[in-house]
């Protein structure tokens, strides 16, 4: 890893960033990741490079260099918006996969190409190939958190803020039954909210199956009137507990929205780091869990991968343009 220096020139540009994250980093700390902030910032604006950065990103990724930020429906509809020559994707494979799905003409970095997901390890092409075949024309909606080949053999895509809106529009089209794959706890927290029967496939999130309906009493006794959040992809009973259900920008709009005094989110830690430092009045109370894959995704890889424009993201055009169609449909149904 090359080790840059810190100047006063990068004081000046990265200083008011610093005022905002004091909370989450020591001074030493960040002279230490300001020069990395400082040259990714130089080398997208020389490459005509934009940063997708998921909400799971920690801080100085987040703040620092992400030109866009959000959740998994929000990066992907800013990718098929883009204008830039290369996007460079802060988050995991699948959300790269699905950039360069919508954008097969542009370069689309992935800082770490083992930053995976463990839903997406849940199921493959052939799975979904064999449910259609023992489910013959019930549609087939799968989570965005899948490999481009999934994708392809899938009739739509969902994420986690628009799975019951796609799932209903199905319904509405007279399917009175659909299978989600991959995530079987979206698919339950789905199911407890429509009239469509749903076929589930039994993959889960190793971050937010960890969650307890415990967590929650706990917390309530400890902190009074705290506001708890909680992600789809947790189990029912942890939902069921929560005062409030959404993906990772849903939570982040309602925190903004309400500003609670106390909050606490069924999530990825970094999603709490980073609300904090935009909501100072919002005490978090931390309660999270950590992705490993996520957390693969650091700001000295970054940088390399702008200097080196590599690893970069290539899909089978044939399968490509099938997935496509499936994350079409998604984004027109929602
Ligand atoms: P969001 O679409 O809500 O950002 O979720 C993506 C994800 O991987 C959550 O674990
Ligand atoms: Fe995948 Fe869970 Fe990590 Fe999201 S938090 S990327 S669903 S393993």
């Amino acid at each position: 890893m090359q080790t840059l220096a810190y100047n006063d020139e990068i004081a000046k540009t990265t200083d008011p960033l610093y005022e905002k994250l004091s909370r989450q980093y020591s001074r030493d700390h960040w002279e230490s990741i300001a020069p990395y902030i400082h040259e990714i910032n130089r080398l997208k604006a020389e490459k005509n490079a934009v940063i997708l950065a998921h909400n799971y990103m920690t801080p100085d990724i987040f703040f620092g260099v992400g030109d866009v930020v959000g959740d998994s429906l929000m990066l992907a509809q800013k990718a098929a918006e883009s204008t830039a020559d290369i996007i460079v994707q802060c988050g995991v494979h699948f959300m790269a996969e699905t950039s360069k799905i919508l954008c097969p003409d542009k370069k689309i970095l992935m800082p770490d190409m083992k930053a995976g997901c463990s839903l997406a390890d849940a199921i493959t092409a052939a799975d979904i190939i064999a449910l259609k075949e023992k489910h013959p024309n019930i549609p087939v909606v799968t989570y965005v958190n899948t490999s481009a080949e999934v994708k392809a053999e899938s009739d739509v895509c969902c994420t986690s803020s628009n799975a019951l809106k796609i799932v209903n529009a199905l319904g509405a089209q007279g399917h009175d039954t659909v299978i989600m794959t991959p995530d079987m706890y979206l698919a339950q927290n789905v199911a407890a909210e429509t009239d469509v029967n749903i076929i589930i496939w039994e993959g889960s999130c190793i971050v937010h199956e960890r969650f307890s309906p415990q967590d929650i009493i706990d917390a309530r006794k400890e902190h009074e009137g705290i506001v708890v959040l909680a992600h789809p992809e947790c189990p029912p009973n942890v939902m069921a507990e929560a005062d409030y259900a959404g993906s990772t920008a849903q939570m982040d709009n309602y925190i903004k929205e309400h500003q609670p005094k106390r909050a606490m989110l069924m999530t990825e830690c970094s999603m709490s780091d980073n609300i904090a430092a935009n909501n100072p009045n919002v005490d978090m109370i931390g309660a999270c869990q950590m992705c490993p894959y996520m957390k693969r995704i650091t700001l000295p890889k970054i940088l390399q991968a702008l200097q080196s424009e590599a690893p970069e993201i290539i899909i089978d055009a044939e399968i490509s343009k099938r997935a496509l169609k499936a994350v079409t449909r998604m984004l027109e149904l929602s």
